[in-house]
């Protein structure tokens, strides 16, 4: 049986994801376009499309929703199912390893159903194979036997659409990308989208935050709403516990230092692997599966979720062979350990 799965339950740092951190995600998922801040082209793109399946009374177009995790690739495939008013079916890429899953899947959709499938580029070749007539001509053709008695059996699908996310477009197959009408990035937040999500939340999670020390989250959440969101809740738990009224930039920071976030908004794994790249890689280049090696952490975790970051603030370089710290990088390194920090890796920001 295919497991049906929401891989929204993926955080920064996963051991800090409590399941109650999970429920209250969803809770915070943008019910409307216009609680849908910030990403304007994508949002523009998606209306028009929503729109114009509306008045065409016809499935909506395939999408490609790609980028770094916990920017609304999730959210925005509800928020398309809510406003065309139509059934969304979730698969997670990596759980479909069977055709016949895949295929049960499909002949299962209604006219105009949503199939949303998350990290769309770990799905197996040969399932992914099923979805070219699927997508193309609403048909399924499958082989059935082998050799001179193999004959190809054809399904007709109800008209769906498919919506695809992906951290990592560029794994993508050429066939499937290009079967994608619409192909739609996720940039990083700005600050201020940022505030906007955290000041509308703040009621949500249970917490006063003054609007200095709200500024101060959006600063500190890698411009990731899922981030922002994560260190409103902890913010919420030091005010409950500390019986603060409403908190503010002090009590704020201390908050995010528990957290192991620093001034710069980094945590303990991106001072990590600057650290490491710059020490014992001498500032690198150092390929990928060293660094993973070196840190103990999986090498999809580095690509998908440290490395944008750290490659948009300009901290890390990718050169063809490998990753390299740059200016920036030693410089933050010199402000948050010392001139002359040692070869230990040390994670406190003091
Ligand atoms: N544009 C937005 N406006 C307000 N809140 C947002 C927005 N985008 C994301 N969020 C919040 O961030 C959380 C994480 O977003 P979501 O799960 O949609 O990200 P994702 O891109 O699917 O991540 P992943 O790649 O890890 O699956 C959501 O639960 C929602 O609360
Ligand atoms: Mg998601």
């Amino acid at each position: 049986m295919l497991e049906t799965k929401d891989t929204n339950e993926r955080f920064l740092t996963e051991s800090a994801a409590t399941s109650e951190d999970v429920v209250e995600d969803r809770e915070l998922r943008p019910k409307s376009f216009a609680d849908f801040i910030g990403q304007k082209r994508v949002v523009d793109n998606i209306e028009l499309m929503v729109n114009s399946a509306k008045i065409r009374e016809k499935a909506m177009d395939h999408v490609l929703l790609s980028g770094p995790p916990g920017l609304g690739k999730t959210s925005l495939a509800y928020l398309i199912s809510k406003m065309l008013d139509v059934n969304l079916h979730v698969v997670s890429g990596p759980a479909v390893d069977k055709k016949g899953d895949l295929a049960a899947v499909l002949t299962n959709l209604t006219a105009r159903d949503i199939l949303f499938i998350d990290e769309i580029h770990r799905l197996p070749i040969a399932v992914e194979e099923i979805l070219y007539s699927a997508m193309e001509d609403f048909r399924l053709d499958i082989l059935i036997g082998q050799g001179s008695s193999a004959r190809t059996m054809k399904i007709d699908l109800a008209p769906f659409t498919l919506i695809g996310a992906t951290t990592r477009s560029g794994l993508l197959s050429r066939p499937l990308r290009d079967r994608f009408s619409m192909q739609l990035h996720f940039d990083f937040y700005e600050v201020d989208e940022l505030n906007t999500i955290v000041s509308k939340n703040t009621n949500k999670v249970g917490v006063k935050v003054s609007t200095e020390a709200r500024f101060l989250i959006a600063q500190m959440a890698r411009g990731t709403p899922r981030i922002a969101n994560r260190i409103l809740r902890r913010v919420r738990d030091y005010a409950v516990v500390k019986k603060i009224d409403e908190m503010d930039n002090t009590n704020v920071e201390s908050a995010l230092h528990m957290l192991g976030i620093d001034s710069f908004g980094l945590d303990q794994m991106d001072r990590k692997i600057l650290k490491t790249i710059n020490e014992q890689y001498k500032g690198g280049p150092v390929g990928i599966d060293a660094l993973s090696a070196t840190l103990n952490e999986d090498r999809v975790t580095l690509e998908e979720v440290y490395e944008p970051y750290l490659l948009k603030i300009g901290y890390i370089i990718r050169s063809s062979r490998g990753r390299v710290i740059s200016d920036f990088g030693k410089k933050y390194l010199d402000k948050i350990f010392g001139q002359n920090h040692s070869t230990t890796v040390n994670i406190t920001k003091e």
